[in-house]
């Protein structure tokens, strides 16, 4: 895990904080509204989903709390940080650094093997981090075997199922030891049971790491595997929970 950039930051503080976020897309003149005033604090630590209807800002609040996109207003901080007050090439840096994410539609790069695709992150923090091509190379394995995939470092995601596409992308979203993984829709493309063992393996992983984990499901049984629920709807937080524990039957 990576040393706090803000060493007074008290433990228990939210990994990510988001306050009078709004969002809109232009569709020609057109503006769409995708989020409205979210305010919202995610725990530290947790396996949290973010559940709501098709259209109701999920992936857009996913993409602003990965840095992937910029608010048009309000803020966010991650583990303490503004990334909307970081220059471009910070923010690229800090996005590498500190936060994995894991696409609905897996994001590999089709020309290199499952083992090049999770070194490939690595090399994107290799002036800092000044590992030797040997040690990516066995981190990337080691990576590759916590996620079931031994033994297949050298396959091409086409000659992959999807369920094993999406555990390369698991593997690299962890390359750089995150304290944050965000998963939009991990499983969407995936049948329920492979779906089933995806969100079990990311629930292994995350206890193991401790990071926080925030992914987003429309799926019931699934959203029953989170520590903590979010519900969105219409580009707002309509609630938050921790999902009941389910009990088996005595
Ligand atoms: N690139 C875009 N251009 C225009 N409108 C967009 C764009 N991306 C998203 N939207 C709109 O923003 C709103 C929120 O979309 P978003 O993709 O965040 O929803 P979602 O909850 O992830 O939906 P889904 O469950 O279908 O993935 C929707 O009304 C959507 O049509
Ligand atoms: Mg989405």
């Amino acid at each position: 895990m990576n040393a706090p950039l803000n060493p007074l930051r008290p433990a228990d503080a939210p990994i990510a904080r988001v306050r009078g976020l709004h969002k809109s897309y232009l569709l020609g003149e057109v503006k769409v509204p995708a989020l409205r005033g979210v305010d919202v604090d995610i725990p530290r630590g947790c396996f949290t989903v973010i559940a709501g209807p098709s259209g109701s800002g999920k992936s857009t609040l996913l993409h602003l709390l990965g840095c992937i996109d910029r608010p048009d207003a309000g803020r966010i901080e991650i583990d303490g940080v503004s990334p909307q007050t970081l220059a471009d090439d910070q923010l690229s840096e800090f996005r590498a650094r500190r936060i994995g994410f894991v696409f609905q539609s897996f994001n590999l790069l089709p020309v290199l093997s499952a083992v090049e695709n999770v070194e490939y992150a690595m090399r994107l923090l290799d002036p800092a981090q000044g590992h030797s091509p040997a040690q990516r190379r066995q981190r990337a394995r080691e990576l590759l075997g916590e996620v079931g995939l031994g033994g297949m470092e050298d396959r091409r995601p086409n000659q992959l199922s999807g369920g094993q596409r999406q555990r390369v992308a698991i593997a690299r979203a962890l390359a750089n030891r995150p304290d944050l993984v965000l998963a939009d829709e991990p499983t969407a493309n995936l049948d329920g049971h492979t779906g089933a063992e995806i969100i079990a393996l990311m629930r292994r992983i995350q206890r193991h790491t401790g990071a926080s984990f925030i992914f987003s499901s429309h799926d019931a049984g699934l959203i029953r595997a989170a520590d903590v629920c979010i519900r969105v709807a219409d580009g707002q937080i309509v609630g938050a929970s921790i999902p009941e524990v389910q009990h088996e039957p005595a």
